[in-house]
């Protein structure tokens, strides 16, 4: 079967037993409870859809949940697959392959992502701007299919001015503090080094992470408006005089669920 007739399958799944969502909430590491706010959900783990990557990273989930928020139908995507599992781009970015042909109109990707500017301390909320992808291959690599996009799709406006404006007031009229910056996808799984660091920051990185690069690429090439949020978990290595730690990691994206959870729900209410 290949991959278009695979993601249709998955779609045809999906809505037969939930309907269509409106909206998509990629959930990154220790941020996947947001899902259970839902009202009125159904929910699948991932290893009930067809096709559909497992997750096996601690932190994420694995499951599917489709229900109401703020007026808007939310499909909520506790765990992502990774590059660094070993799958290929095209497995990472299945499930926005999913979203997209299931006619959402915004995805939004979260994830945790190290600080390289230093006014992004652990626990901020950084609304993506713009990327750099240092994956080393591209979601997009391969013969074209059509029906999902061009072969060239143009990046020039990956996260949409529109949705980062609506982000920020929905931030403002809550009170949350957030920053705004360039997020830089490294493959990993390791962390970068000091001297990768400072490469980042020269190159124009504020944040470093390993994942929402591959998924916000092919959401664009499938015409989807993207909106990505990181959450700050640590000094990226060698801002401050200590190692890295995914425990760490996954604690402060808890600490900051609630906060993160009234910001989605602003978002919603403005969409
Ligand atoms: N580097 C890469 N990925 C990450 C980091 C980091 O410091 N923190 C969370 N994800």
């Amino acid at each position: 079967m290949d991959y278009f007739d695979q993601v249709e399958e998955a779609a045809g799944f999906i809505r037969q037993r939930a309907g269509t969502p409106d909206v998509a909430i990629v959930l990154g590491s220790g941020l996947g409870d947001f899902a259970n706010t839902l009202t009125g959900a159904v929910s699948f783990p991932y290893a009930d859809l067809p096709h559909w990557p497992a997750s096996r990273v601690v932190g994420h989930e694995g499951r599917l949940a489709i229900g109401l928020m703020a007026g808007q139908r939310v499909a909520a995507l506790s765990g992502r697959a990774h590059y660094y599992e070993g799958h290929d781009l095209r497995t990472v970015t299945f499930a926005t392959r999913v979203m997209g042909r299931l006619g959402v109109k915004v995805v939004i990707l979260t994830n945790a992502a190290g600080g390289i500017t230093v006014s992004l301390t652990p626990g901020t909320l950084m609304l993506i701007d713009d990327h750099i992808n240092l994956l080393g291959s591209n979601p997009l690599v391969g013969p074209n299919d059509d029906r999902f996009g061009p072969r060239f799709p143009d990046m020039t406006e990956v996260y949409s001015r529109r949705l980062r404006g609506l982000a920020a007031s929905a931030a403002q009229a809550l009170g949350i503090a957030i920053g705004h910056g360039v997020y830089v996808a490294l493959h990993g799984p390791s962390y970068e080094t000091p001297a990768e660091i400072r490469y980042l920051r020269t190159i124009g990185a504020d944040a470093v992470g390993m994942s929402t690069v591959p998924e916000a690429i092919v959401a664009r090439q499938m015409g989807v408006d993207v909106l990505g949020i990181s959450c700050i978990s640590n000094a990226a290595a060698g801002v401050l005089p200590q190692p890295l730690d995914h425990k760490e990691v996954m604690e402060v994206a808890r600490r900051v669920r609630g906060t993160f959870a009234s910001l989605l729900g602003g978002i919603l209410e403005r969409l």
